[in-house]
């Protein structure tokens, strides 16, 4: 298949990437396209068949259920039923955004959207190329992160082609995701309401509008063998680089230190802007800001496969805010390999 490449940076570009991406959609087909988290790989929620070509594309287990995307308050009546009143303001306050909300599912949902539970994930993007693409299509959006199963979220149209060039038919580029990070997920279908999944919108952010919530133990922890999981996506492995990865935990100086300690042949850093290490590094936004870091980290996970590092120390960010986003990738990426450095003599 000859994959189309569009550009939606300028008014034109966006007008064209629009119309060409719901024809597609329309005729069952998938496309990738942006939005403000990663990119995502759409097809219409409702249709079982287009929705298959994700999980035959992506190479995902079909027990993994998809986000379906909105662009309007009405239509989550329409997927989705039994939703507080809690929810109701949550959507308020931060939709159109990078949260993901899940609740009882209605019969439009097929069970290949849903990874056959009877709930559905339902979020409202803010990107305009996708937003625009549901408010003009009249389609509700399934979409999962648009990399192969396994690989890092992609942040730019680049990791798109990588991983779907010849394979879907269309990508359409707006250059780099704003987030970075994939969408807060949080379960309404639960009591209290359960953090699933970290993001954009924190965990302090949920608490303010929600009183208690439950953060689920797999964010943090790696799975207990047979253990269950409220969201199949942790089950599986996630965001891997090729490169083994070992997390640091301590200070600026330990960290120096230790990597100068580790040097070797294909041995690299993944740290933070202000870090001095004798490694060849790359680099995933300053110390004090995780909005920052997981704009970057993706990225910065591809490059290392790029440059052909086999063993990777990667400097532990911080767990509050937006950082428990970024820890909880940078954990899944690293197979949970911590290493506390602070309390080493140098
Ligand atoms: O930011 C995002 O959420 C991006 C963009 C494209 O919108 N999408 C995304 O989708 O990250 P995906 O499929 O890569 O991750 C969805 C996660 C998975 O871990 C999945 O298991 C979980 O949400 N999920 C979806 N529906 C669920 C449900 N009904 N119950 C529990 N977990 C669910
Ligand atoms: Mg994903």
């Amino acid at each position: 298949m000859k994959t189309r490449y569009l550009d939606a940076r300028t008014p034109d570009g966006l007008k064209a990437s629009v119309a060409a991406a719901c024809e597609i959609l329309r005729a069952g087909e998938i496309a990738a396209l942006p939005t403000e988290t990663v990119y995502g790989l759409c097809a219409d929620a409702r249709d079982a068949k287009a929705v298959g070509k994700i999980f035959e594309a992506k190479g995902r287990p079909q027990d993994n259920p998809l986000i379906v995307h909105i662009a309007t308050p009405e239509a989550l009546d329409e997927i989705a039923c039994n939703i507080p009143d809690a929810a109701r303001r949550l959507a308020e306050k931060y939709w159109p955004g990078p949260l993901t909300m899940i609740f009882e599912k209605k019969s439009v949902i097929p069970a290949v959207t849903s990874g056959g539970l009877d709930t559905v994930a339902v979020r409202m993007p803010s990107h305009p190329v996708i937003r625009e693409v549901i408010l003009q299509s009249g389609i509700p959006i399934a979409a999962p992160s648009a990399n192969r199963s396994g690989s890092p979220s992609p942040t730019t149209a680049e990791h798109v082609t990588a991983d779907f060039d010849g394979v879907i038919p269309l990508i359409v580029d707006s250059g780099c995701s704003q987030f970075g990070v994939e969408s807060t997920v949080i379960s309404f279908a639960v009591q209290p309401p359960r953090l699933l999944r970290p993001g954009s919108v924190t965990a302090e952010q949920l608490r303010e509008e929600l009183g208690e919530i439950a953060i689920d133990d797999a964010i943090l922890h790696p799975l207990a063998e047979g253990q269950r999981v409220s969201s199949p996506g942790m089950k599986y492995r996630h965001y891997a680089p090729q490169a083994q990865i070992v997390l640091l935990k301590g200070d600026a100086a330990a960290f120096s230190a230790y990597t100068r300690r580790h040097a070797g042949d294909g041995v690299y850093a993944l740290c933070f802007d202000e870090d001095e290490t004798v490694l060849p590094a790359v680099r995933y936004g300053g110390q004090a800001d995780p909005a920052q870091q997981a704009a970057r980290l993706f990225a910065a996970l591809r490059e290392l496969d790029e440059r052909g590092a086999k063993l990777v120390y990667g400097h532990f960010p911080q767990s509050d805010g937006v950082g428990l986003a970024v820890c909880n990738r940078i954990l899944r990426a690293a197979g949970f390999r911590v290493i506390e450095i602070e309390s080493e003599r140098k």
